[in-house]
């Protein structure tokens, strides 16, 4: 069975972003996927110390919950970034276990990462126009890219202040449960 691993920044477990993977899931759980959700904010994640262990061990040696994480990703077939928008980016939840995916990467710059697994972006944001921060999310899938994962999409929804603002459009609704498949094809 495909694994598709979640991780989301959004500090609320039962928000705007929550909701939106949830439509993601529902379409990756109905192509047979079977989707675990990591809440970031809940969980014991440090900023990379810089120290460059995992060059020389091919590991991270910080003891926290991004080991698990680490092994997550490293068997999945599929992951989801989630994050709402906080001040133009991705939070900074997220942010402290992105810079941690620096551990993926060799000496060399290739990566440890079996070849091929999808990704996709999937945020929330209170701006109803949803092209404003696209490019941004557009440089995270190519540095995602350069980490060694393979194909991304990006899915935007714009004016979500709670989850009833993201369920009343259904055509993100719709691409939500499209884009779930597109993961586990
Ligand atoms: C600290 C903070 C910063 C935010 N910055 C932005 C922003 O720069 N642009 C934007 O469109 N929305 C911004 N928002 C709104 C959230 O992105 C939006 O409400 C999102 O859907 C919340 O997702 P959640 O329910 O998962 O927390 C911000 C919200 C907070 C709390």
């Amino acid at each position: 069975m495909q694994k598709i691993v979640v991780i989301n920044g959004s500090p609320r477990e039962q928000g705007s972003t929550a909701a939106l993977v949830d439509e993601i899931s529902k379409g990756a759980g109905n192509r047979g996927a079977q989707v675990k959700v990591y809440n970031l904010n809940s969980m014991n994640i440090k900023g990379c110390q810089s120290c460059y262990a995992c060059k020389a061990q091919g590991r991270c040696v910080l003891q926290d919950d991004m080991q698990e994480l680490y092994d997550e990703i490293a068997s999945a077939s599929g992951v989801i970034f989630a994050t709402p928008v906080y001040m133009w980016q991705m939070t900074a939840q997220l942010k402290l276990a992105v810079d941690r995916l620096y551990a993926f990467l060799k000496p060399d710059y290739s990566s440890y990462l079996t070849p091929g697994k999808k990704v996709l972006l999937a945020v929330t944001q209170g701006r109803p126009d949803t092209s404003a921060f696209h490019h941004y999310f557009e440089h995270m899938g190519k540095m995602l890219l350069f980490l060694g994962f393979g194909d991304y999409k990006i899915l935007i929804a714009g004016g979500t202040r709670k989850p009833e603002d993201l369920l009343s459009q259904t055509t993100v609704v719709e691409e939500a449960r499209q884009l779930g498949g597109w993961l586990v094809e």
